[in-house]
């Protein structure tokens, strides 16, 4: 089976060909993503508009390069009036995307497919219809099925693979199975959550932040700093020299709800408490203290994450630990979960270092396991979905 996976949920415009035989062996024929970090880092933050824009405008001629690069072979598009359909959806929904697709040759040939995996959520909204409406324009000219995808399942199983080089081009490998049940803890931008998963497909949220995600509690951090967006790895880069040159501290921070007896989080004291610090410390703030300033944050967030998880593996005895999202590129926080693994004695599935981040690669593999074809009418982007 081979599938197109399309994601759109926040600055990341990202494309993937996943091939996977009856072997159940996997190959990445390709693998895109487009950064909008430099249009952003001017505004400090994501804006939503601005982001839909760049999708809008690129998706077209990165699927194009996307074909090319992985060599798919093509045959004409099933649908005779491909052009006259997108035509006329250009006329009801005018948008850079329809205009792109039409001038393009996407509507005359299309990849050899199996399905189009998108993301529907969650995210921002309009990034997100911008996917999702690619997703069903595609459909309506190529007549091939669409599944929707949950971005947060994708984080889940983001471990299971590895990108492509130029030899796993040439060879299939096998797709790992996860030790069931497992627990997996999942750390980005907007999402700071521990999943109890019984089956690939099946999950149930156990813990989740109260008010900030661990990602935006970094970012925002690093706002407070000067540094800029996104400001997680500067964060972590100077809390690495303060490790490495063995910096004094400069002020405790509170390891916020770490007796709680539940599996819940809450990253917006932490932050205040930093802006506190910010207004006891001389200012501008010397280089060192900013160091040291950033290791307790990420100590504090880092003891926090790990209580919680421990925690969890204590109460639900699982086979597997996987952690998931933007944040697990903090090597800190990756070698803290290789511990607290190694101290329950069961396997810690992470994230290949260029799949931490939003790609569609773990877009494509949650939709090779989505059984059930979406019926197309039904698709749409929810901004808050929950897994
Ligand atoms: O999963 P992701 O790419 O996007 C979302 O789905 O949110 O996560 C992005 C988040 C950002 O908040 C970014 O600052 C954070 O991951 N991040 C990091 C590091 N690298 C990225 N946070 C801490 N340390 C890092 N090295
Ligand atoms: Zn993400």
């Amino acid at each position: 089976m081979i599938i197109l996976g399309i994601e759109t949920s926040c600055d990341e415009t990202a494309l993937c060909l996943l091939e996977v035989n009856d072997k159940e062996e996997y190959k990445v024929l390709g693998n895109i993503v487009l950064s909008q970090i430099k249009i952003h880092e001017q505004y400090g933050g994501v804006f939503p508009m601005v982001a839909k824009r760049e999708h809008a405008k690129h998706l077209v001629p990165l699927l194009e390069q996307l074909m090319k690069e992985s060599d798919i072979p093509t045959t004409d598009v099933s649908n005779p009036n491909a052009s006259e359909v997108v035509t006329g959806l250009l006329q009801e929904f005018e948008s850079d995307l329809l205009g792109n697709l039409l001038s393009s040759s996407l509507v005359s040939k299309q990849p050899i497919i199996d399905r189009i995996a998108v993301t529907h959520g969650p995210g921002l909204e309009p990034t997100l219809w911008v996917g999702v409406n690619f997703a069903k324009a595609l459909h309506m000219t190529w007549n091939v099925p669409v599944v929707t995808v949950n971005h947060m399942e994708g984080h889940i199983l983001s471990p299971l693979v590895e990108p492509r080089t130029d030899q796993s081009i040439h060879e299939f490998k096998k797709l790992p199975q996860i030790p069931l049940p497992a627990l997996s803890l999942l750390i980005s931008g907007g999402h700071t959550e521990l999943v109890s998963i019984e089956a690939v497909g099946s999950y149930s949220i156990i813990g989740s932040t109260r008010d900030d995600a661990v990602g935006e509690a970094f970012d925002k951090v690093a706002r407070m700093l000067g540094l800029p967006y996104p400001g997680g790895p500067q964060v972590s880069m100077l809390a690495m020299k303060a490790r490495k040159e063995n910096l004094p501290n400069v002020i405790d921070l509170p390891r916020p709800m770490i007796a709680s007896k539940d599996f819940d989080f809450s990253f917006s004291g932490l932050k205040t408490s930093v802006l506190y610090a910010l207004k006891e410390l001389p200012s501008p703030l010397p280089e060192a203290s900013m160091a040291a300033l950033c290791r307790e944050f990420e100590d504090a967030v880092t003891d926090v994450l790990v209580s919680k998880t421990k925690k969890a593996l204590d109460k639900h005895v699982p086979k597997s630990l996987i952690i998931g999202g933007g944040v697990i590129a903090n090597m800190h926080i990756r070698q803290s979960f290789e511990k607290l693994a190694k101290e329950f004695g069961i396997p810690l599935l992470l994230p290949h270092n260029h799949l931490t981040g939003d790609n569609a690669l773990m877009i494509a593999l949650a939709g090779y396991y989505s059984k059930v074809a979406t019926n197309i009418s039904d698709i749409k982007a929810t901004g808050n979905l929950s897994l």
